[in-house]
């Protein structure tokens, strides 16, 4: 049985399959905010016959730059993303984890490199997936788990 648990959009993007827990995060990452003025649907661990549970989040009027889906699959690998135009899906697809990440992590190790105050470094992140998602840095080794923490 299908059941709609929040309207559909006009036009946008819908971020499905979102790690149960995690819709808060996912407007983090987007910079929503209280102060937003674009429509936004929120629903959080609605039944989902793939996941148990599931978030999902639909932002009205925005497409999403390759760099936020990039920090999404981060910390939600099975999202899928669902472009909407005149309240037709256009495209489907999943995120994918990308292996490497360049600027997006801050490394949790204070005396990292990568922390530097003097001479700041971009900092290099490796990202592979073990029951959820592990980054470990390129510069001192730290791995981490808990990325949504880390993400700048
Ligand atoms: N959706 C929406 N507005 C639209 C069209 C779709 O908000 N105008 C949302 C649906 O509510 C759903 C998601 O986009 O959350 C994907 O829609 P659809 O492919 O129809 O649903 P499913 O078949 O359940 O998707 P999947 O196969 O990805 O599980
Ligand atoms: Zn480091």
């Amino acid at each position: 049985m299908k059941e709609l648990v929040v309207s559909k959009i006009k036009e946008g993007t819908v971020i499905d399959h979102i790690t149960a827990g995690r819709a808060l995060l996912v407007l983090r990452i987007l910079g929503i905010s209280e102060k937003t003025k674009d429509t936004i649907l929120i629903a959080m661990n609605v039944p989902s016959q793939k996941m148990g549970r599931k978030d999902i989040v639909k932002v009205e009027g925005k497409f999403l730059s390759t760099e936020e889906l990039n920090k999404i699959a981060l910390i939600s690998p099975n999202a899928t993303i669902n472009l909407i135009k005149d309240y037709e899906i256009v495209k489907k697809f999943k995120v994918t984890l990308p292996p490497v990440v360049e600027g997006l992590i801050i490394c949790p190790n204070r005396m990292c490199i990568s922390n530097s105050q003097r001479e700041p470094i971009r900092s290099i992140f490796y990202v592979s997936f073990d029951k959820d998602v592990v980054a470990r840095c390129h510069y001192c080794g730290k791995k981490i788990r808990d990325i949504a923490e880390q993400i700048r």
